[in-house]
């Protein structure tokens, strides 16, 4: 770890001059994604959607919240409003990174707690968010925050190769 001091590190809403640093984490993102899904299909992924949540902050449709060390980026984590299905209006938390070097240091605690305390002030009851079920950091993470599974995603190829990959 570059700086185990996070007292050095401020969390404050994303300026215009974070974009480099916060489009830099994106393939942080790709971490964790299915091995028969494309990785580097979901670094750019990871670009389109910090690109669509800033965007969506600048129209106070939601909000990111960066980690920044002096002028350096070094957490990103964005929220909006979902729907539920059931009708509730859900505060969605859709990326969250950390840079390698300042990992362990509670910024992801520090980052999540920026994301439900906009979610608070909009009046909003509940945090939701996806991430890979191979995505053993993130799980054990979002378990130490208090997160528990509300839904399970499955998926069955129908390729024979990859079939046999996941059997
Ligand atoms: C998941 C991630 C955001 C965590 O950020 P972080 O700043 O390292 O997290 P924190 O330091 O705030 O950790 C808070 C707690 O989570 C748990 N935790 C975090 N990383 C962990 C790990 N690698 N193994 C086990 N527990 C972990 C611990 O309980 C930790 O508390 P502790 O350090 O006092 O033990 C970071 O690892 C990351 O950016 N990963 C890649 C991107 C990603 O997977 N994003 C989320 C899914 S979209």
């Amino acid at each position: 770890m570059e700086d185990p001091d996070q007292a050095h590190v401020r969390v404050r809403p994303f300026r215009e001059e974070d974009r480099p640093g916060v489009l830099a984490l994106a393939p942080r993102l790709a971490e964790g994604v299915a091995s028969w899904r494309d990785a580097e299909a979901a670094a750019r992924a990871a670009e389109r959607w910090l690109t669509g949540s800033v965007a969506s902050a600048g129209e106070r449709r939601g909000a990111v919240f960066v980690a920044v060390r002096g002028t350096r980026v070094v957490g990103v984590v964005s929220v909006d409003r979902q729907r539920h299905f059931t009708g509730d209006e859900d505060a969605y938390v859709g990326e969250l990174a950390v840079a390698p070097e300042a990992v362990r240091a509670g910024l992801g605690r520090r980052l999540m707690a920026a994301a439900e305390d906009w979610a608070r002030g909009q009046g909003l009851r509940h945090v939701t968010l996806e991430t890979g079920a191979d995505n053993a950091t993130a799980r054990r993470f979002y378990a130490a925050l208090g997160y528990t599974e509300e839904g399970v995603r499955l998926t069955r190829s129908l390729d024979r190769a990859v079939q046999t990959r996941l059997s």
